[in-house]
């Protein structure tokens, strides 16, 4: 049966990268059909709203969503309520993706494109499990004055032993299928909310005796990753703390623009998008990467359509473009977006 894709490009670079994904996609000649709707800044020059009712229609319907990038300057000044990135937040929410995987690995040949030496940089295999429904993200926020008359601004830390618990499971499944060492991040020596992740993540354990479970505080998580990021297989952590890993993980592999991600629901449906941003500085000027996009829809065929034979297939096409030298300018080449594009089509 013919599957359907929500195709949410958004703003910025987000319609460049995701058009990349789209060919490469095309190109496997699969039983797909596509459906595009506005998402972020570019909703809500059109809609009035960054997440139009129609377009959260559009993904629950979908057997997946390919997501591009949200988050535009133009409407920063917006109540929150109406800012781009709502759209993301709001459809991590209404989609229920509270698992967020992020795979941060070596390609060999872009170990110079890395902020780390070459041979730390290379060997660089992990994959974040982050978090996506809740934390600090979600909980009460706000601005109030302050008896003195000062303002102030908060935002609730917060998880329940349910939602770190179901997060846990698929921290130790990942592992399982991968090193078996799961490393939990948290900040259980400062905050309560993380006291109780790490309780409950220990109680998960015990359904799980063969991997290895150790736990990491997060400000020593950052150091390690640029020390050794070779030590870490599998991460499970907190929605904030895993956006702050992975950017980071993206730099030792060597750019940003290579890191893909998938974000899945209880039942493995997911939207699939770049860890990236909408990078309004290159938008429209053919200069994104669209590794990225490419490898987030290899996750989707792989973990949402069960087609992980093409996602090897685009996997190792990305592989060979890199290890020919195509390069865009963030892993210090010139190829643009469309040359990238091409290299690994014509890899695939
Ligand atoms: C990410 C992004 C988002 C996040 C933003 C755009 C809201 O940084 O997916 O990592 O913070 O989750
Ligand atoms: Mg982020």
């Amino acid at each position: 049966m013919t599957k359907l894709i929500a195709v949410l490009a958004g703003d910025g670079i987000g319609p460049e990268v995701t058009n990349a994904a789209r060919r490469v996609l095309d190109a496997l000649r699969l039983d797909l059909s596509f459906e595009e709707a506005a998402v972020g800044g570019a909703a809500y020059r059109a809609h009035g709203h960054p997440l139009p009712a129609a377009t959260v229609a559009l993904a629950q319907r979908a057997d997946a969503i390919l997501f591009g990038a949200v988050g535009d300057p133009a409407f920063d000044g917006l109540e929150r309520s109406h800012r781009p990135e709502q759209a993301i937040l709001g459809l991590r929410k209404a989609l229920a993706t509270f698992a967020n995987l992020r795979p941060a690995k070596g390609f060999p040949g872009l170990e110079d494109a890395s902020s780390l030496k070459p041979e730390i940089a290379g060997a660089i295999d992990l994959v974040i499990v982050r978090e996506l429904n809740g934390d600090v993200y979600f909980g009460d926020k706000g601005r109030r004055t302050t008896d003195a008359g000062r303002r102030e601004g908060y935002d609730l830390m917060r998880y329940d032993e349910d939602e770190v618990r179901r997060i846990a499971h698929v921290g130790f499944q990942t592992a399982a299928k991968r090193r078996g060492r799961l490393c939990s991040v948290d900040k259980a020596n400062v905050l309560e909310t993380s006291q109780l992740w790490r309780d409950v993540v220990v109680e998960v354990s015990a359904d799980y005796p063969a991997v290895t479970l150790t736990h990491m505080y997060v400000d020593n998580a950052a150091m390690q990753l640029v020390r050794d990021p070779g030590a870490f297989d599998t991460i499970v952590t907190g929605n904030l703390f895993g956006d702050i890993l992975s950017d980071q993980a993206s730099m030792c592999v060597g750019s940003i623009g290579m890191l893909p991600s998938a974000s899945l629901d209880a039942n493995g449906k997911g939207m699939y998008e770049p860890i990236h941003g909408s990078a309004p500085d290159i938008a429209g000027q053919g200069k994104a990467n669209p590794c990225a996009a490419i490898l987030s829809a290899a996750m989707m065929l792989r973990h949402s359509l069960g087609e992980a034979a093409a996602a090897d297939r685009i996997e190792a096409a990305v592989a060979a473009a890199v290890r020919g030298g195509v390069r865009t300018p963030d892993l210090g080449g010139t190829a643009t977006t469309v040359e990238m594009a091409d290299a690994v089509l014509a890899a695939l």
